[in-house]
């Protein structure tokens, strides 16, 4: 069964990005499984000395959860224009050691949601960038969720029809890309 790891980028009990991904997984076909990685708050900052021997138990963890997954779907909010902070301190550990790491040649898909107008578009553009740079093979789209807060429907769906089909097809370019590898 393939298996595919969802990722937020934020930490927020009630985050748009978490909410974005349990929409994805309703378009995933039933012989995917689908998990959302819950430990991102536990990584500590990166640091070059604790690699090897002493590496943090978190860090294992998202190793190996990355390892056993056969695509990852990143969800990601933007900061102050770019990639909050969290996640890329866990994808500079993910990224180790380079490069034969836990995201090599593993296709990911990068979304994401802010209540600005843009629905995170830089964010997702520089997550791509820093994906590509790490060795993983990252599906060429994004999928800008702006104004978040307005963006979700009741049933499950996003209320902007276009935008939601636009998911559904990163979600099967991801799918294939998984099926390929
Ligand atoms: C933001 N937000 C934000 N939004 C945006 O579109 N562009 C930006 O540069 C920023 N910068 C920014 C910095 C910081 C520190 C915070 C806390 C927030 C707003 C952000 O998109 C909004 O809080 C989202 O709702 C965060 O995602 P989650 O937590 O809902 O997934």
């Amino acid at each position: 069964m393939v298996k595919i790891l969802g990722v937020s980028g934020s930490l927020r009990e009630a985050s748009h990005n978490r909410r974005l991904l349990e929409v994805a997984a309703t378009e995933l076909p039933p012989e995917v499984s689908f998990e959302i990685y819950s430990g991102l708050g536990d990584i500590p900052p990166y640091r070059e000395e604790e690699e090897g021997g002493s590496t943090p138990e978190s860090v294992g963890a998202l190793r190996d959860a990355l390892n056993a997954a056969d695509a990852v779907l990143l969800a990601t909010p933007e900061y102050n224009g770019s990639i909050p902070g969290l996640l890329k301190n866990a994808l500079d550990w993910a990224s180790r050691p380079f490069p034969d790491n836990s995201l090599s040649n593993k296709p990911v898909a990068v979304i994401g949601a802010s209540t600005g107008l843009f629905g995170a578009v830089w964010a997702q553009a520089d997550l791509r960038k820093v994906l590509s740079t790490i060795g993983a093979t990252v599906v060429d789209a994004e999928l800008p969720v702006g104004q978040a807060h307005d963006a979700f429907a009741d049933d499950g769906r996003l209320a902007d029809p276009d935008l939601h089909k636009a998911l559904a097809d990163i979600v099967r370019q991801l799918v294939e890309a998984a099926n390929a590898a």
